[in-house]
């Protein structure tokens, strides 16, 4: 089989890495890929990243299956194009993407099918949010409707950082941040609690959940200062309890797969919950992302022991119509998702990203990589934001590492990651040394 693998980040790297691990698989191409990707030897760099230039690609090279990373190619359509000729492709159509990629979709879509969430109105009108706001008091929770690269949601825990955020996202100027054309924002209760990152694969009608994981948003130690695409993160999560992983599936998954197909706009593909669990217990659910965590994928790929391609073949099973002769590979017949058990190593694993000077707000580039030790079955070092030019690795701005070990404890896998992070040096390095505190607090009580 070959394989594509569409996206650049650390998330796609980790990915293709597990592809690659497949006795199925003759070739993982990665498009467009990054310095680890190009290094690896299991994996080819292809550099194409328009949507019609990659379909026409996978139809010439017969690619088996593709498998998208980031939100942007979802929400531009890349699965429909995919699928509009024939070509087996895992991920969400644009409209299912809309999960993610409107925050005012997604949280209508909440109510309407009883998924619990924070309270919410939107607004196109700045006058009507800032009186929202005003009436409702701080803290409180201003998100912009639209892809924004992490840089949409204010926690705002004083009234002037909410009427800033309205004014900054409902200006013309703004973050750029619209959906359909229209800027709009989500005014929402703030929720306390403890955050987990809850990701199954998804075929449209059924799912199997993938282990559990917290990730660490903020920039620095003891999640101070801003927010981030995610500095680190381990798993499994403590706080998804078994009796929780059961509520997540029944109050949040079940009946988002459900009321996606019942609205006409069945969902397959990664979905992942971003869910708030409270001290009551409660589920209640913050967001939907429409492929994979980044960093969640790292720790996450490091303990899966299943072969990923067959969960994903299993998964677009449906997508073969064999009455028809469209050159897919029909002969092997794959088991349904509800059948399918994944396997998971049962160590813990944790990934700390290493990001650039001035990330998030100005991230620099250019910087050369030093000390990037030979990779093993216990520590991955998965390539984010670099590139390999005449055999030097140079950061390209972002997020540029994500150093993921596995270890017998969580503590033994956060001491290995931190170890391999000793050796590896390029200016202005930015990473939190506190990756896990939180299930090491809770594993002292
Ligand atoms: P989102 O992109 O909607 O997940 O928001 C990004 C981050 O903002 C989340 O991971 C939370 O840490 C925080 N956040 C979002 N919504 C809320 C809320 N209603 N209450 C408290 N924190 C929130
Ligand atoms: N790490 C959070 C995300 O991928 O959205």
């Amino acid at each position: 089989m070959k394989i594509l693998v569409i996206g650049s980040g650390g998330r796609e790297h980790a990915l293709a890495w597990k592809l690659a691990q497949s006795k199925r698989v003759q070739s993982v191409y990665v498009a467009p890929g990054n310095g680890g990707t190009q290094r690896d030897k299991n994996l080819i760099n292809l550099p194409i990243t328009e949507i019609v230039e990659l379909r026409k690609w996978a139809q010439k090279e017969q690619i088996t299956l593709t498998v998208v990373g980031p939100e942007a190619p979802l929400a531009l359509g890349v699965v429909d194009e995919f699928r509009a000729h024939q070509l087996r492709i895992f991920g969400p159509t644009r409209e299912a993407a809309q999960l993610e990629s409107s925050k005012a979709f997604s949280k209508a879509f909440m109510v309407r099918h009883s998924i619990p969430t924070a309270r919410y109105e939107s607004f196109t009108d700045p006058r009507l949010a800032h009186e929202y706001v005003k009436t409702h008091g701080a803290p409180i929770v201003v998100k912009a409707d639209g892809l924004a690269a992490g840089k949409g949601v204010v926690v705002a825990t004083t009234l002037k950082e909410a009427h800033d955020a309205i004014d900054f996202m409902l200006s013309q100027e703004g973050t750029g941040v619209q959906h359909n054309g229209q800027a709009r924002v989500v005014i929402e209760e703030f929720l306390e609690g403890e955050e987990a990152s809850f990701i199954v694969v998804s075929d449209g009608l059924e799912s199997v959940a993938l282990a559990t994981c917290q990730d660490h948003k903020r920039l620095k130690d003891n999640d101070q200062g801003p927010n981030t695409g995610g500095m680190g993160a381990y798993s499994p999560a403590p706080v998804v309890t078994p009796q929780m992983h059961a509520k997540a599936m029944r109050e949040i998954i079940n009946p988002t797969l459900k009321g996606m197909a019942s609205d006409g706009i069945p969902y397959s593909g990664f979905l992942y919950a971003g869910l708030m669990i409270t001290k009551a217990g409660d589920i209640k659910c913050l967001e939907f992302n429409c492929r994979l965590g980044d960093p969640e994928t790292q720790p996450i790929m490091m303990r899966l022991k299943t072969d990923l391609v067959d969960v994903l073949m299993s998964a677009t099973q449906s997508q073969v119509n064999p009455t028809k002769s469209d050159g897919l590979d029909k002969t092997s017949a794959w088991p349904g998702l509800d059948v399918l058990e994944l396997d998971w190593d049962r160590r813990p694993s944790l990934g700390v990203v290493m990001a650039a000077f001035g990330y998030p707000q100005n991230p620099r580039k250019g910087d050369a990589i030093t000390g990037l030790p030979q990779d093993n079955e216990d520590v991955m070092v998965f390539h984010a934001g670099t590139s390999l030019e005449a055999g030097t690795y140079l950061s390209t701005g972002g997020r540029v590492l994500c150093v993921t070990a596995l270890g017998g404890t969580l503590k033994m896998a956060q001491h290995l990651a931190y170890a391999t992070i000793e050796g590896i040096q390029f200016e202005g390095a930015q990473y939190r040394k506190d990756i896990g505190f939180r299930a090491l607090q809770g594993a002292k009580h």
